[in-house]
């Protein structure tokens, strides 16, 4: 088994950077190939917890080669100020040896993050993300492979500035580019990244040649995909497997396992449709004890029960081999829980998602139940975890109803259980097998 990839299956935050942590350490290389630092995962070394947006969660093992691959947007600043925070927390440096940034990936520029900053309808996380695919669609993106030479490029930068400052006045943004912003900002670019930037997909695709182990990991989640998620309440890129190759610059043949994260219920930050979203006590006690909070932008993430029509499109999207369910533990202590097999909206049964928001915002989920399980303590979970695998117990070491729980998504999925997830600790997670 030489690469996998690794995906959220539902609206993003399932606990990806967990699993990423663990299985690096197995990896040679680890790879990001969209998104940018709309993402965020928590990295927990030792009693320090950091939380990064664009260097893959590989970072905590010495060993891994980082890429940011050909399909992603960078902002060099918040880079620069992620390495500087894992400089000052592990004395080490990153960029001098192990990171690669890909001569494709396009720049988030100050114009972007502006434009971003006014967005009211979609929620989003107002980093420039969006308006710098646009600019990518438009063919006026800026890569890094283009950089070294665009510095000394007047004309380019003063048709820049004209197109920037246009479309800033016509948003009533009452900021300006000048030229000598612009240059100042691309000279330092050049100068502090030009070492790492470099053909990343040749890097990956010989490293495969040589049977080193490469992992691929997804940024938010298939339902937040441009063209199979809940559009328009989406991010800009195609956050499913189909894009696992294509945006680091290698072929999909190369794939042999693709696992898709679940968490063991629903979240979702920003605007859009949540057909399983609970507005009660049951959905601030999965807020408050899952610690469902942004990790990128801090707000509250809205909560709900696990809905299987949403995982079923997901499945069908990216071809899940193995499941790593997360979060278990958060489930622990409700009297009882509820699956969604389906959505009844405007007098039509829906077992498969639906395109249209105008269907998704009146869906009536309907739901099966099934008893709850009991609330352990974090060190209780980890104790679980760390018996189940080292008698190789898998999830026999649960609560009987929370092995219920598990069965009944495999079953209905039909896919295979890899993991389950029962606390935020490193080890607190039961291997299966
Ligand atoms: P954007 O990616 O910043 O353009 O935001 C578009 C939508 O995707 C918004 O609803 C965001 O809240 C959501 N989103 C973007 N990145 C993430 C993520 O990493 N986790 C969860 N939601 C995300
Ligand atoms: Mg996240």
């Amino acid at each position: 088994m030489s690469t996998i990839v690794i995906l959220g299956a539902q609206w993003g935050d399932e606990g990806k950077g967990k699993l990423v942590d663990v299985l690096a350490e197995k990896s040679d290389w680890v790879a990001r190939f969209q998104g940018g630092n709309n993402a965020g995962h928590t990295v927990v070394i030792g009693d320090r917890t950091i939380k990064l947006h664009l260097l893959p969660s590989g970072i905590t093992r010495k060993s891994c080669q980082l890429i940011l691959g050909d399909g992603m947007v960078i902002d060099p600043w918040v880079l620069e100020e992620e390495l500087n925070r894992w400089k000052n927390e592990t004395g080490e440096e990153p960029d001098k040896d192990r990171l690669f940034i890909s001569d494709r990936a396009h720049i988030i520029l100050k114009f972007h993050r502006l434009v971003d900053g006014i967005d009211k309808k979609i929620g989003t996380t107002g980093r420039g993300i969006g308006p710098t695919y646009s600019d990518k669609i438009n063919r006026f993106g800026l890569r890094f492979a283009d950089l070294k030479y665009i510095i000394n490029d007047n004309e380019w930068i003063s048709e820049m500035c004209l197109s920037y400052n246009r479309t800033l006045r016509s948003l009533n943004i009452n900021e300006n580019i000048t030229e000598e912003d612009l240059t100042a900002d691309l000279k330092w670019i050049h100068n502090r990244f030009n070492h790492t930037i470099a053909n990343t997909g040749l890097m990956l695709d010989n490293a495969i040649k040589m049977n080193q182990k490469v992992l691929l990991e997804g940024a938010q989640g298939c339902l937040l995909d441009i063209d199979q998620g809940t559009y328009p309440y989406v991010t800009s890129s195609v956050t499913s497997r189909a894009n696992a190759t294509h945006g680091v610059g290698i072929h999909p043949g190369h794939i042999d396992d693709v696992i898709g994260i679940v968490k063991a219920y629903t979240t979702r930050v920003g605007h859009g449709p949540f057909p399983c979203e609970l507005k009660d006590d049951v959905g601030d006690y999965l807020t408050e004890k899952g610690h469902e909070f942004g990790t990128t932008t801090g707000r509250r993430r809205r909560c709900g029960w696990l809905d299987l029509v949403v995982l079923k499109h997901s499945h069908r999207i990216n071809g899940f081999t193995s499941l790593a369910i997360t979060k278990l533990d958060v489930l622990g202590g409700l009297e009882s829980l509820k699956i969604c097999v389906g959505y009844r909206a405007n007098g039509i049964e829906y077992h498969n998602l639906p395109a249209s928001n105008f269907e998704l915002e009146n869906a009536e989920p309907i739901y099966i139940e099934m008893d709850g399980f009991p609330e352990l303590t974090d060190k209780q979970w980890l104790q679980l975890a760390e018996k189940a695998n080292k008698e190789k117990l898998g999830l026999s070491a649960l609560p009987i109803n929370a092995q219920k729980y598990l069965n009944q998504i495999e079953m209905l999925l039909q896919i295979p259980i890899h993991s389950v997830g029962v606390g935020p600790d490193r080890d607190a997670t039961i291997h299966v097998n």
